[in-house]
């Protein structure tokens, strides 16, 4: 990437001050316009999901040629997964629950990916067992969100493998060695497991057309830093006869320490709002988050804070903000010095606290049916 001086951002790294628009033309993919905005609020019914009213998704490549189809009655699902390193924070929720709202809304299939092998060939200091206990941790966790278990369907990698191999043997024989060192730009140090990986991530996006013989289209909400796995996906689709998934992408949510994303490597454990946090730790990190204060009340009542870099606000817009005018109005309160940082922080202290309690209740349900949505059988031998 021509900026690497600037940032970095790939599915292994997320570095420097991202300029979500630039990056947007490096990777060459499309606007996500105020009219298609309008077009996704028609067919969800008169409502958009707050992650795409407020401008958290941001980028697509072909939402446009998917929603066509559909509205011609052609079927489509969404694909969204996790790579299993640690806990989940809030900030990974993002794409799940827009596949939620997809599949609340539309009434669409939704698959998961959970990514166990992923994360063991990427991050030299994680043991299987680990990745295997995040991975089942992680799945309860975006079940909790509310996924219907008569349309959810899970690939858990390393047990759902004889699903996913036919497909992925295919996959991997398409993609060449040199695009996947051009596209993640992997050293020569680095194993072979995750050389081949990129091909597992793929197979979801095709899977279901296989499985039922038909053309049925494919909907990837993900973070942008995912993207160039599925520029691979999309290159490799037609030769094997399927359609090439559309995508949604969203901005990284920046960490609590002023991070470029959240993140649960690398950053301190500090940075990041995990989803198991208990209500002392969540307040401690809330308190001492950065925000885009001033250095003296005297000042801040004087001349505003500035909520493009605060990491408190970033925590409103993407979830605990109720509505648009609820932001709107915090917004507005915060660049006139109305609201100080620390009225700010107890302000979302209340709404963070009860809404990780109301997410600990609804996981525990989960666990009852969570095995019976993971995928061990491909749909016919090959
Ligand atoms: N590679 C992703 C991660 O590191 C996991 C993943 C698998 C994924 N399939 C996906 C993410 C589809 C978004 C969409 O977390």
């Amino acid at each position: 990437m021509p900026d690497a001086d600037e940032f970095v951002v790939t599915p292994y790294e997320v570095r420097g001050k991202v300029d979500y628009d630039r990056l947007r033309e490096l990777f060459g993919t499309q606007e996500l316009t105020p009219e298609l905005l309008q077009r996704l609020r028609r067919l969800a019914g008169g409502e958009l999901h707050p992650l795409l009213a407020r401008g958290i998704y941001y980028s697509h490549r072909d939402l446009e040629g998917l929603l066509t189809a559909f509205e011609s009655g052609r079927p489509f699902f969404v694909y969204s997964g996790r790579g299993p390193s640690g806990p989940l924070h809030t900030s990974h929720l993002a794409q799940f629950e827009l596949c939620r709202w997809f599949q609340q809304r539309l009434r669409v299939p939704m698959y998961v990916q959970i990514t166990d092998d992923e994360k063991f060939w990427s991050r030299a200091g994680l043991s299987r067992e680990e990745t295997v206990r995040w991975g089942y941790e992680n799945l309860y966790d975006i079940l909790a969100l509310g996924f219907d278990p008569k349309r959810t369907r899970v690939f858990f990698d390393s047990r759902s493998i004889a699903a996913l191999y036919p497909l992925a043997v295919r996959v991997a024989r398409k993609i060449t060695y040199s695009s996947v060192k051009a596209v993640f730009g992997l050293e020569p140090s680095a194993n072979i497991g995750w050389i081949f990986y990129t091909a597992l991530q793929t197979v979801p996006a095709f899977w279901p057309s296989w499985a039922e013989g038909r053309e049925v289209r494919c909907l990837i909400p993900c973070g942008i830093d995912q993207d160039p796995h599925f520029r691979l996906t999309r290159d490799v689709a037609e030769g094997l006869g399927y359609p090439k998934p559309a995508l949604v992408h969203s901005r990284m949510v920046p960490g609590l320490l002023g991070e470029a994303a959240m993140s649960t490597t690398g950053g301190s454990e500090d940075g990041a709002l995990f989803l198991n946090d208990p209500p002392k730790t969540v307040e401690r990190k809330v308190r001492n988050a950065f925000t885009g204060g001033r250095a003296t009340v005297e000042e801040q009542r004087r001349l505003g804070a500035n909520p493009e870099i605060c990491s408190i606000w970033a925590l409103w817009r993407t979830r605990f903000a109720a509505s648009d005018d609820e932001l709107d109005r915090l917004t507005a309160d915060c660049r006139s010095g109305a609201l100080l940082c620390g009225d700010c922080k107890s302000r979302l202290l209340e709404r963070v606290q009860p809404f990780l309690r109301d997410h600990a209740e609804r996981r525990e349900k989960v666990k009852e049916w969570a095995e019976s949505t993971i995928v061990t059988e491909a749909p016919r031998p090959i």
